[in-house]
């Protein structure tokens, strides 16, 4: 039996919350705090077990004189995102907004203010929605137990320590509290995250869940306090969507009863996520094939960026932000609003759909002609998005449909004249065609 609240099913109420979500398709993550400064990721901390005293120093130097978060901003917007996402606090406890329940924040440090608060005016004056990743984990707080994957796990003295779990999720709430009431509308508050037995209840989830929603009734909350979105009656808590991490899942996200759920792959530019001075970065054609794969399967992308210890974002991430915001100025109405089409996966690359209009994003040239397999019939106009030119639809060039491998419902694409001859694809990245019925 599906749940019905106010004569509307809990799925159709997050459907309805999450439809702005579902056509933006591609968001800012961004991973940013004091371990900036030691440059070797968010988690060094835990990695090289550092102790609270030895990490200090990044605390009482952190003075990032370029952040300029409304060139974040303008990043973000001209990369053709839509929503932006910012670790208010990570794993270490560093918070980046002015908390009335810590001393451990960016006031307190040279950066001296609230850098949250104007990230929030910066990104909503482009029209970008904003949210908070707030962490669960808290490596500082002290009635934080010393679980696995605290930095000070093993260590007889951190062992022994006594806490206060209920003091701790008390901190938890009111800080979540702080960051749903004092910056406006919030778009997404994104929870990281459970593991073994903290999980759900464990974190007072139901309570932290309502308590969000009476302030922000629109707000969309992510999954990873725990639950399962995929039963059919999910607990409150489950979540909007799905949040697979570096990785792209192999289809379509359904419930169990086989409702497609918003899902949101977030992935890395490079192999961290804060900021790295060493690493490897993924190409813009990676990124953009990421993006038009996830929209195929009706998912979002939040890619992330770990801006530096003075508040920049690497000029390697920007470079590749700009290509795949130049691809995106031509092709965008292939991204937003689009999701799968009910159509197999084409060999030479992938199919998104909006109403009527399907898009083929040809990613592998083919030789000569490109199958459209059962679209016969369906679809009788192409054009180019790049350009704006015809592509040319038809039978196959060789009075085809005798032949074993041609089907009667196969139609047959050629980028040019003569049609059996193989054209080069004016896209490196992804060759968009619109096609419609007239
Ligand atoms: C993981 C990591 C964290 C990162 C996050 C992004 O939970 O612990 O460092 O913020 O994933 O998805």
């Amino acid at each position: 039996m599906v749940l019905q609240l106010f004569g509307q099913s809990m799925y159709d109420q997050r459907q309805e919350r999450t439809e702005w979500f579902r056509d933006a398709r591609f968001g800012m993550f961004i991973h940013w705090g004091i371990y900036a400064i030691p440059a070797r990721g968010e988690w060094v901390r835990n990695q090289e077990r550092i102790s609270l005293e030895d990490y200090q120093p990044y605390f009482d130097s952190f003075n990032p004189v370029d952040y300029n978060p409304k060139e974040w901003a303008r990043i973000a917007k001209e990369a053709g995102m839509k929503y932006a996402v910012i670790t208010a606090k990570h794993h270490d406890g560093f918070c980046l907004f002015d908390s009335r329940y810590t001393d451990y924040k960016a006031t307190n440090t040279p950066a001296g203010r609230d850098l949250i608060r104007e990230f929030v005016d910066a990104f909503r004056a482009q029209g970008i929605k904003v949210g908070f990743y707030y962490s669960l984990i808290d490596w500082h707080h002290p009635d934080y137990p010393n679980v696995g994957n605290h930095p000070m796990a093993g260590q007889p003295e951190w062992d022994k320590k006594k806490y206060n779990w209920d003091n701790y999720l008390k901190y938890m709430h009111k800080q979540v509290e702080e960051l749903v009431t004092n910056y406006g509308k919030i778009d997404i508050m994104w929870f990281d995250y459970s593991f073994e037995a903290y999980q759900g209840e464990k974190w007072k989830a139901s309570e932290l869940v309502q308590m969000v929603r009476k302030y922000q009734p629109g707000i969309l909350v992510d999954n990873r306090l725990g639950g399962n979105m995929e039963m059919e009656n999910p607990q409150l808590y489950a979540g909007d969507f799905e949040g697979p991490e570096q990785i792209i899942p192999s289809e379509t996200v359904v419930d169990e009863l086989g409702r497609p759920i918003p899902w949101e792959s977030c992935v890395t530019l490079n192999n961290a996520w804060g900021y790295e001075r060493y690493s490897t970065y993924k190409s813009s054609t990676d990124i953009i094939r990421t993006l038009v794969n996830c929209v195929s399967k009706n998912g979002n992308l939040l890619l992330n960026v770990g801006p530096d210890a003075l508040g920049n974002i690497p000029t390697a991430s920007k470079n590749i932000l700009q290509e795949v915001g130049a691809w995106l100025k031509t092709n965008g109405e292939s991204i937003y609003g689009c999701g799968p089409a009910n159509l197999a996966k084409p060999e030479w690359g992938w199919y998104t759909q909006r109403g009527d209009t399907l898009y083929a994003h040809i990613l592998e040239q083919s030789i000569g002609q490109y199958y459209l397999k059962t679209l016969k019939g369906n679809v009788n106009q192409g054009r180019m998005l790049i350009d704006g030119s015809e592509v040319h639809l038809g039978e196959f060039w060789n009075g085809g449909t005798a032949k074993p491998f041609v089907a009667k419902d196969d139609l047959f694409m050629s980028l040019g004249k003569p049609i059996q001859v193989t054209h080069p694809l004016p896209d490196k990245h992804d060759s968009v065609v619109r096609l419609i019925k007239k």
